[in-house]
């Protein structure tokens, strides 16, 4: 069956006012998005925030729900939290480490990432080490294997990074993480969204993600996964009276599931906006959405390596929705804006966002395309046409 694009797209009110190339960013929201959000404030206005909240308890509560659908997870293994570095964070920062620890991770890993490793290195001596890439740029099983002892307490990797088409081979990572009995990160913040996940398959114990990006949900809000085996025995960084509940004057006793990384106070608009960008992505087909979404991302990557001057920056054996590139004689900042005043929207990848694999790279800041699967194929040629009047 081939997705209906036209639905898509009627269905998403932005399109009527620019091609948004920034899904890596923010997305645009489908309308039923915007409803979730506008309804439940409408409704705080009217009858009071805490009123609201206890009148669609169970449109929150299912939230949950949709979230653990979307992953193949349980409901209990999910926390809904501020943006995916706070859900990354919270798991993270609960981990024990002692002095000797080493963690692996990717050499694209995100910078947010990877300055936490690096706090976590000062305070408790763990070495931070990177997985060689393959020849082809995404993360190689085969190093990795080479690298596991049993000092290895933590395999870590970003399964899209925020500054190329690259798709990390998370399943076989997740094989040796698994025959290992070592614990495994994701950071799936741009995958999320744009194409099938699934915990049993992936085999990882941590997994964040966001609701503005792939997922076309709203800003400030997204969540995180963490294996129940797991869950039960992390101490969160810090916690609160939602977290914990205070059953003696000298004791504290932790939520049993995925709220124990949670705080008390949130914006519940953004989690039912978030709940609906689930429910809206779980009405089609996320294999097909992936598929459409690379088709798409490959016309453009070809069409641009024919521009004079362009050149197309993307690594990775399998590619996703994320394009990257420069045109010669043109800063990235000013193209960007220029396809702005079309009403074209791209974005500017930095290298520090990705400071290591920037550097191995020599990649210089980079326009970023990111289509979704509700870009037109006309939208497609109007980007390439605005692109070829760039050069020079
Ligand atoms: C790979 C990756 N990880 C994490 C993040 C951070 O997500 P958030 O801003 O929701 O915390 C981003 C944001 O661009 C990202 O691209």
């Amino acid at each position: 069956m081939t997705m209906d694009i036209a639905r898509a797209r009627a269905e998403t009110p932005g399109v009527d006012h620019v091609a948004h190339f920034n899904n890596a960013g923010s997305s645009l929201m489908p309308g039923c998005v915007l409803d979730a959000q506008v309804d439940h404030l409408t409704l705080e206005a009217s009858i009071g925030g805490y009123e609201a909240a206890d009148r669609e308890a169970e449109r929150i509560d299912n939230v949950y729900t949709s979230i653990a659908r979307l992953i193949g997870a349980h409901r209990d293994e999910i926390a809904v939290v501020e943006n995916a570095t706070v859900g990354w964070d919270m798991a993270f920062y609960a981990l024990p480490f002692a002095e000797g620890d080493r963690i692996l991770t990717a050499e694209a890993e995100y910078a947010a990432n990877f300055v936490a490793y690096l706090q976590v290195a000062k305070r408790t001596g763990v070495r931070v080490e990177i997985i060689p890439s393959a020849p082809t740029g995404e993360t190689s099983p085969e190093a990795l294997e080479n690298m596991i002892d049993e000092r290895v307490k933590l395999i870590s990797v970003t399964h899209v990074p925020t500054n190329g088409g690259l798709v990390n081979p998370v399943e076989e990572i997740g094989r040796i993480a698994r025959r290992n009995g070592i614990t495994y990160i994701i950071d799936a913040c741009q995958s999320v969204g744009q194409m099938p996940m699934d915990m049993e398959r992936i085999q990882c114990d941590v997994l964040s993600a966001t609701g503005r990006k792939y997922l076309r949900g709203p800003r400030g809000v997204g969540f995180v996964y963490v294996r129940k085996a797991l869950l039960k025995t992390l101490e969160p960084p810090f916690i609160d009276l939602r977290s914990s509940t205070w059953v003696a004057p000298e004791r504290y006793e932790l939520s049993p599931d995925g709220r124990r990384f949670e705080n008390w106070e949130n914006n519940y608009a953004a989690k039912l906006g978030l709940g609906a960008a689930v429910d809206y992505a779980l009405s089609w087909d996320l294999a097909e959405i992936e598929a459409r979404v690379t088709r798409l991302a490959e016309t453009l990557r070809r069409e641009l390596a024919a521009i004079s001057g362009a050149t197309v920056w993307d690594t990775g054996q399998k590619k996703c929705g994320i394009v990257t590139f420069t045109v010669e004689g043109t800063d990235p900042r000013e193209a960007k804006n220029r396809l702005g005043g079309q009403n074209i929207n791209v974005s500017v990848s930095n290298p520090s966002s990705t400071l290591l694999d920037a550097t191995a790279r020599r990649l210089p800041p980079v326009i970023r395309a990111s289509v979704h699967y509700f870009n037109s194929e006309e939208e497609l040629d109007r980007l390439l046409a605005a692109v070829s009047t760039l050069a020079g």
